[in-house]
């Protein structure tokens, strides 16, 4: 499989410690929640790295300063509904930012994304686009949601996930090449099911508990 330049495998070894616990399945939604949370910390600040910044100036207790500020639009746009997990951890990371969201569902037959909401911010327009979903199995709801952000006009869309599989980012890398994918591991493949495998299941119902 050839993995293009604009995969950015991010690695540590709190990535690691809990990416297993998620793994784990008799984790609980709670725990699992929260692993979700602090691994969208570590993919916010590697795909954030790249924002432009503008200088101020402000006044500390000691004296007046220069510092920088954020310069550029960032839009989140979490997946429904597993990207919600990933929402807080990515606004806490940039407060600045305005959230858009995409409900994507799965048709059970054809296992074809089908869009049933879509909703941006004004801000799209020329902003940076941070595409959240935690998995990225066949590719073909990430390649959908690209389709639909780009007919708002970004300046550019990065697209951030916990679990890849090598089927997702070449799937994603033959039909927008130019997206930049943040992913915490790439698994080995995807079953008939469409399912990561070994993965985590179906993050959706593990962050909701509806299953
Ligand atoms: N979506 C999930 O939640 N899990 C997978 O393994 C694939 C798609």
């Amino acid at each position: 499989m050839k993995i293009l330049k604009k995969v950015k495998l991010v690695n540590h070894p709190t990535i690691e410690h809990q990416l297993a616990i998620m793994r784990d399945k008799q984790t609980n939604s709670t725990l699992f929640r929260s692993c979700l949370k602090c691994l969208s910390y570590f993919i916010a600040y590697e795909a954030s790295k790249h924002l432009e910044t503008r200088n101020v100036s402000v006044e500390t207790p000691l004296q007046k300063t220069i510092a920088k500020k954020n310069r550029d639009k960032v839009i989140l746009i979490p997946i429904l509904r597993a990207g919600l997990g990933m929402e807080e951890a990515f606004k806490e990371m940039l407060p600045f930012a305005r959230i858009g969201h995409i409900g994507l569902f799965r048709q059970p037959r054809t296992k074809q994304p089908v869009k049933y909401y879509e909703k941006y911010p004004l801000t799209t327009k020329g902003g940076v686009v941070f595409l959240l979903d935690p998995m990225l199995a066949s590719g073909h709801s990430a390649a959908l949601a690209l389709n639909l952000i780009k007919k708002q006009k970004p300046k550019s869309i990065k697209f951030c996930c916990i679990v890849s599989c090598p089927e997702g980012i070449e799937y994603v890398q033959k039909h927008h090449p130019d997206v930049e994918i943040y992913t915490a591991a790439i698994d080995k493949c995807l079953n008939k099911d469409c399912y990561i495998v070994p993965g985590l299941g179906d993050a959706g119902d593990r962050i909701f508990g509806t299953k």
